[in-house]
């Protein structure tokens, strides 16, 4: 029992130091490290015979990194180690089994720490300042939280703390001492590790923000003057200041003055200028801008640089020329009243001494009337009462011998017009160019060279050039380009009008807004059609059409259809229009529709025939075969009313033994007509042939048979009667009898003078079929 114990213990025992020898593991675990820092990890491989190898994030590592301290230890040794997150593992070489792993993150210490004093009250700016406001980097790759304290060196105690990178120290009770150096660290601290930063010492007037200066300005003719006072603190020592106006900035190095001046010249007349200005000690951040001032300068006369121009117009019938002057606008901003007076004079000699009235004219522009002769105009501006500037112009005679340019080429390029010409042979100093788009606004711009580009044109409008030679003081004869667009472009609106549809073709019109006057002009017109989702197709047609048949569509689908204008320099597309075809022809629909009217009215008249037929019939029933027995056919001699009877001479010819057909009285004239009306149209041969149901006048076979009335029958009864009673054929005429047919009234109206009344009496309707006289006819 006891062996069996201590057995067990060494077994156990065993079993546990074989367990202990065979852990493979790798330590330490999930590792914080100061980025650029060593570190050292150990991979125990008791669990394994042989050699290991370490990966870095799955990527092997240098062997000669890894150092074998016995069989069962291996040391990584990892040098400024940068990776911001890496995980190690230990694996087998034998059995490339992992036997353990780690992960390293590093973390960077904050870094360039900056401190600035400032006041709390912009204004005063005397003093302690207030507020120190300190700032860092720090390079967080984790989200974790973090706090960072700026600690003062070397007492280490708090300035301020923050969880982000900047901190704000107030101190009211003068806790740091603002006269001497200060150093401060910044320290990171988050949960998993802890880092200082490198100390920073700062001198503080090198830290200090003034206050802003005070800023005054006064507003000279074409110059400004800016006066400041800077901040009272170290006044003894230099100062940088910029001054702000507009979009520009003027730097300038005081010396230790507390109030200081600057010009600023060469500004545009009557314009207004925001003015502000900031200062800064030696070293030290710049102050806030001082507030922002707004001034406008004024107008010297010697900024002004009146220029006079003119266009002439064609003269009238009278050779009188209207002379529209223009001048170089003085800005409206400039404060006063001006005033613009034009003057002509003749060059004429007789005209010498004539004394033409001042012309008063508004701010840019005045219409002057100029004979044919050469004159002189001249504009004076006046500020305030007080004369501001001068210009003349001159204003050639008609016809006078003067140089003028030629061969004027204008072309458009991207809004912009280029306007090229050839020199007059003359020599001239420059050359004036004006243009206008209305006849009322005129641009002009001088060159030296025999060509311009006129930019800030107004979009797709029709301008006007006109180029003068310049010489002397003096103009030469302006010379006019063919009018030409800023920018010709895409072609006037294009609309569908309408679009009428079949089954298999749509009608589509559409028609041209007025195009304007810089439209591109149309050269043809594409209409793209096509199904909800099938392919877009399209047909071309000229200019000159505004409708076209879209062909080969399918029926009941729905279409869209648009049309686009296209011209040289561009298209417009009309806004896209749906449609559906017809599921049938609407021709074939009408058609349809008027046949089907036709056979409604004609089963209907045909039914209403029938009715009135059926009517009559009821009132007078057909006999019934049936009931009849076969016997011989009684003798003329025993038959009533016998004696207006003649027996056909040649019977099989007689028109009257045919069957009549309702519709057949119409067609041509019998090819017999013995005995019979000759107004009575008889049915053709052929068409008897399918007759049928017919009716044949016939004599009252029957005598207990009421008599029908005689309207309804064509040739006399006698001869039907003679018809049959020449046949002696014991058969009954009812064997094939089928229906009753009434014939038309006017035959029967044709038919009624032939007839005595007393034979009408005796007249009887009588069934029969062609077969039936086949059959009669061939005994
Ligand atoms: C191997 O070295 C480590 C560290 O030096 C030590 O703790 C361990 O006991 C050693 N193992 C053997 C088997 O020598
Ligand atoms: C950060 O500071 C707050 C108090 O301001 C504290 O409660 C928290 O534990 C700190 N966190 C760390 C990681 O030091
Ligand atoms: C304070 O710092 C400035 C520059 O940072 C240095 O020139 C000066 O000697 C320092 N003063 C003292 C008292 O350390
Ligand atoms: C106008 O400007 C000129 C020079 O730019 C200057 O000499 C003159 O004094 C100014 N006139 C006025 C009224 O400020
Ligand atoms: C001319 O300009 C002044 C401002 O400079 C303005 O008051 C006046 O109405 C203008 N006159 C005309 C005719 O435009
Ligand atoms: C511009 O020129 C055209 C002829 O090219 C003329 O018909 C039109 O009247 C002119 N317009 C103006 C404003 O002069
Ligand atoms: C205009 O003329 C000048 C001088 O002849 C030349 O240098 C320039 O290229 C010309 N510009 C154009 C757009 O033709
Ligand atoms: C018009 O259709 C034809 C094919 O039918 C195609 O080749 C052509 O590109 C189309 N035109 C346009 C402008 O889409
Ligand atoms: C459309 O206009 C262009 C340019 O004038 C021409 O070349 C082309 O033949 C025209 N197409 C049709 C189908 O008329």
């Amino acid at each position: 029992m006891c062996s069996f114990l201590v057995l067990f213990i060494l077994i156990a025992t065993s079993v546990c130091e074989g367990q202990h020898d065979k852990t493979c593991n790798v330590v330490p675990k999930d590792q914080y490290i100061e980025v650029g820092s060593d570190a050292e990890i150990v991979c125990q491989s008791s669990c394994v015979r042989g050699k290991i190898f370490w990966t870095l994030n799955n990527v092997p590592m240098d062997t000669s990194l890894s150092n074998t301290i016995n069989s069962s230890h291996t040391v990584l040794s990892l040098r400024n180690f940068t990776h911001r997150s890496a995980t190690l593992q230990c694996h087998s070489v034998d059995t490339q089994q992992v036997l353990g792993g780690t992960t390293i993150r590093t973390y960077s210490k904050p870094s360039k720490i900056s401190c600035i004093w400032e006041y709390i009250n912009q204004d005063m700016g005397k003093g302690v300042p207030e507020i120190l406001t300190c700032s860092w980097e720090h390079q967080m790759n984790s989200s974790m939280k973090i706090n960072y304290t700026v600690l003062s060196v070397p007492s280490l105690s708090e300035i301020c703390s923050s969880h982000v990178k900047t901190c704000i120290f107030t101190d009211t009770a003068g806790k740091i001492p603002f006269v001497v150096n200060t150093t401060v660290i910044v320290r990171a601290k988050t949960a998993a590790w802890e880092v200082n930063s490198d100390p920073q010492t700062f001198y503080p007037y090198h830290i200090l923000k003034i206050t802003p200066p005070k800023l005054n300005i006064t507003a000279l003719s074409n110059a400004l003057l800016v006066e400041w006072t800077r901040s009272s603190i170290k006044k003894s020592e230099k100062c940088h200041c910029e001054v702000r106006y507009n979009k520009w900035v003027l730097r300038k190095t005081l010396d230790p003055e507390p109030i200081s001046t600057i010009i600023i010249e060469k500004l545009e007349p009557c314009t207004n200028y925001k003015i502000s200005v900031r200062c800064a000690l030696d070293h030290a951040p710049w102050s806030d801008w001082s507030q922002e001032k707004t001034v406008l300068t004024k107008l010297n006369k010697s900024d002004v640089k009146l220029r006079l121009w003119r266009q002439v117009a064609k003269p009238d019938k009278n050779g009188v020329r209207q002379v529209r002057t223009m001048w170089t606008e003085i800005p409206s901003t400039c404060q006063g009243t001006f005033t613009h007076i034009v003057k002509q004079t003749s060059y004429k000699e007789h005209m010498r001494g004539v004394n033409y009235a001042d012309i008063l004219c508004g701010n840019s522009t005045c219409v002057v009337d100029v004979n044919q002769d050469a004159h002189r105009l001249n504009l004076t501006v006046f500020h305030n009462e007080a004369l501001l500037a001068e210009d003349s112009v001159y204003v050639p005679a008609i016809g006078e011998s003067l140089p003028q340019v030629t061969d004027m080429q204008t072309s458009t390029l991207d809004g912009v017009i280029l306007v090229s010409w050839k020199a007059p042979v003359q020599p001239v100093s420059g050359y004036m160019i004006d243009w206008t788009h209305n006849g009322n606004q005129y641009y002009w711009k001088e060159s030296k060279y025999t060509n311009i580009t006129l930019f800030d044109l107004l979009y797709k409008k029709p301008y006007n050039i006109t180029v003068t030679p310049l010489f002397d003081d003096k103009t030469g004869h302006g010379t006019e380009a063919l009018q030409i667009c800023s920018r010709m472009e895409d072609p006037g609106n294009v609309t569908i009008i309408d679009v009428q549809t079949k089954d298999k073709s749509a009608l589509v019109r559409w028609n041209m807004k007025s195009q304007e006057e810089c439209s591109g002009v149309v050269v043809n017109y594409t209409i793209f059609y096509m199904t909800q989702n099938g392919p877009q197709l399209n047909v071309t047609v000229d200019h000159t059409k505004r409708e076209i048949t879209l062909k080969d569509l399918n029926p009941k689908t729905q279409y869209s259809v648009y049309v686009e204008a296209i011209a040289l320099t561009g298209t417009t597309k009309s806004s896209e229009r749906h449609f559906n075809t017809k599921k049938f022809d609407p021709m074939l629909i009408t058609a349809l529709s008027v046949c089907g009217s036709i056979v409604i009215v004609l089963v209907l008249s045909l039914g209403l025939c029938c009715a009135v037929q059926w009517k009559k019939f009821k009132e007078k029933p057909v006999p019934n075969p049936g009931l009849s027995s076969v016997a011989l056919w009684p003798s003329a001699s025993h038959q009533k009313g016998t004696s207006s009877f003649q027996p056909f001479s040649n019977p099989s010819e007689s028109l009257c033994e045919r069957v009549y057909m309702e519709d057949d009285q119409r067609t041509s004239t019998p090819p017999l007509a013995i005995g019979c009306d000759p107004h009575l149209n008889p049915a053709s041969d052929q068409k008897e042939e399918y007759a049928d149901p017919a009716i044949i006048p016939a004599a009252d076979i029957q005598n207990e048979r009421p008599v029908e009335p005689v309207e309804t029958l064509c040739p006399s009864p006698g001869e039907s009667t003679a018809l049959l009673s020449s046949d002696n054929s014991p058969l009954t005429p009812y064997r094939s009898q089928s229906s009753v047919e009434a014939p038309a009234p006017r035959t029967s109206k044709q038919c009624k003078p032939l007839l005595p009344e007393k034979q009408q009496e005796k007249t009887v309707t009588v069934y029969v079929t062609l077969d039936m006289f086949e059959q009669g006819q061939g005994r």
